[in-house]
């Protein structure tokens, strides 16, 4: 299948229904290389291709936001090698895509710890989202050194201080305010979650905004997961039916 044809999977979903926001657990990197007797780091070298292609895809059929579950605050709990490694694959993919995404008309945006990022991934995240900052199309946006807890006790700070000095009314503190005090500030909650790798569990991820996000778990390892099984699940979204509470 060539890459501007989406073949008859495409062709089966309604354009009309897409989701707003999907979310992604990029999950089984090592467990990839593993099978393969392969280093770990080898996994997330492959993860990037199946990143890309997403996004590609994501950008293509017009999906307006896909925020991707990159690195979470836990993962810096990882050998420092991994860590060394997924920062570099990182920068080189900020490097190599940006191109892309200036041409493609989308926004790159990131959530979570910036500030603890390596400086040399700060300044080209940093260059990125500034050169793609006017794009109207697919907002990329990245979850890096992102933590749901930490979002969430950020926001609880955040809110305590305002209170304190009186410019927030606690009678005043409504779902609607603490949206807008989390890094998703401005997006609309995700539609529809996928994790990747099996793993039934949210890793901290998104705590807050998955509140009526349809999740769907499949099997397959990150570094195989393609275009394919995505429009599958896009499918599969829309065929569920959303109650939110209602009858
Ligand atoms: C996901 O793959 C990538 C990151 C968490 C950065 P893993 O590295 O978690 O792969 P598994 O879960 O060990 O297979
Ligand atoms: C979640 O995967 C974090 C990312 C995909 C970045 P993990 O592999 O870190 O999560 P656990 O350890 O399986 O819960
Ligand atoms: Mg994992």
């Amino acid at each position: 299948m060539n890459s501007n044809d989406f073949s008859s999977v495409y062709t089966d979903i309604d354009i009309a229904n897409l989701p707003c926001h999907v979310a992604i657990i990029m999950d089984g990197n090592g467990r990839w290389a593993k099978k393969r007797i392969l280093n770990r780091i080898e996994g997330h070298k492959k993860g990037v291709d199946v990143v890309r292609a997403i996004v590609r895809t994501c950008s293509k059929i017009g999906i307006p936001i896909l925020t991707l579950y990159a690195f979470s605050t836990e993962n810096w709990q990882r050998p420092k090698t991994e860590v060394a490694a997924l920062m570099f694959i990182l920068k080189n993919f900020l490097e190599s895509e940006q191109k892309e995404m200036v041409d493609n008309n989308i926004r790159l945006n990131a959530i979570g710890q910036i500030e603890k990022l390596p400086k040399n991934v700060r300044q080209v995240l940093h260059q990125t989202i500034n050169l793609t900052k006017k794009n109207t199309g697919l907002m990329l946006n990245l979850a890096l050194s992102y933590g749901g807890r930490d979002e969430i006790v950020r926001m609880v700070r955040e809110i305590a201080i305002k209170t304190k000095e009186g410019t927030i009314e606690p009678d005043l503190i409504t779902p609607k305010l603490v949206s807008d005090f989390l890094y998703t500030k401005a997006m609309p909650d995700p539609d529809l979650l996928i994790r990747t790798s099996g793993e039934m569990r949210i890793s901290n991820f998104l705590l807050w905004q998955i509140a009526y996000t349809e999740i769907f778990v499949t099997k397959t390892l990150w570094p195989d997961f393609g275009k394919q099984e995505f429009l599958q699940i896009l499918k599969h979204y829309q065929s569920r039916e959303r109650r939110f509470g209602k009858v």
